[in-house]
């Protein structure tokens, strides 16, 4: 049956040329992303496949969980460098930065200075899907008081704000800017983060967009982005991320 309203946009045709992807899972063995170099040069082949060529990856540097250092991903960054070198795969442009959680160590770190941003001064950070940190703004503020500029990473992945649109509002205004998740917009983690990435879409809240890649069947789920819906919700947005690299 001819359904006009359901054509998709082949993955392929989605993302503008010199798109930059700033949050992916794509380091080998360092967090909850790629196990092993194949598994990187698997996603990021996968990747260029859909028009993605340009990547700031992004390892979760988390508590004692994902207890990563900027020595610990600039070393998997070298490597991964080398990999793409081997296979003539050097067309990439291929850089690391990390995804903050914004607890105890990260205070330390910020301290330190020791973090590793997008572009000069951006850092890239998010919280526990279970509740915000109960000095978040304190953080947000401390963040930019050591001459950082703060992205909160897939805001509509926070459902303790789904209810509470408002929180939005007042971490735009405290100088955050928003990185949507592209599975956001496919369902992939649920009706209501669906809503809420449309709603501040829609209200042009958002600044970037990132895949978050973690595995190869986050890129299967992927390909059903391309809805006309999605494609006019995201253009102004996939625009942005061409400034992105540093
Ligand atoms: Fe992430």
């Amino acid at each position: 049956m001819l359904n006009l309203f359901k054509k998709e946009t082949p993955i392929t045709e989605v993302f503008p040329m010199n798109f930059v992807d700033i949050h992916s899972h794509l380091l080998p063995g360092i967090d909850d992303g790629a196990k092993s170099m194949e598994h990187t040069i698997e996603m990021i082949s996968t990747m260029d496949a859909y028009g993605i060529q340009n990547f700031i990856t992004t390892p979760h540097v988390l508590g004692n969980v994902w207890k990563n250092s900027s020595d610990t991903i600039l070393d998997k960054l070298d490597l991964v460098l080398e990999e793409l070198e081997k296979r003539d795969m050097s067309y990439i442009k291929f850089d690391a930065a990390a995804e903050y959680m914004l607890d105890e160590e990260f205070v330390k770190l910020l301290q330190e200075r020791d973090l590793l941003t997008l572009r000069e001064d951006s850092l890239l950070v998010e919280m526990s899907f279970l509740q915000a940190p109960v000095n978040l703004f304190e953080m947000i503020f401390d963040i930019q008081l050591a001459g950082y500029k703060p992205i909160l990473a897939h805001p509509e992945r926070y459902g303790f704000y789904h209810a509470d649109f408002d929180m939005y509002h007042k971490l735009k205004d405290a100088g955050c800017r928003f990185q949507i998740n592209l599975l956001s917009l496919t369902g992939h983690y649920g009706k209501s983060v669906q809503k809420t990435a449309e709603k501040l879409i829609e209200k042009g809240m958002i600044d970037l967009a990132g895949s978050d890649t973690h595995h190869m069947h986050h890129l299967q789920t992927l390909k059903k982005i391309g809805t006309k819906r999605n494609l006019k919700l995201l253009a102004p947005i996939l625009k942005n991320n061409i400034e992105f690299y540093r």
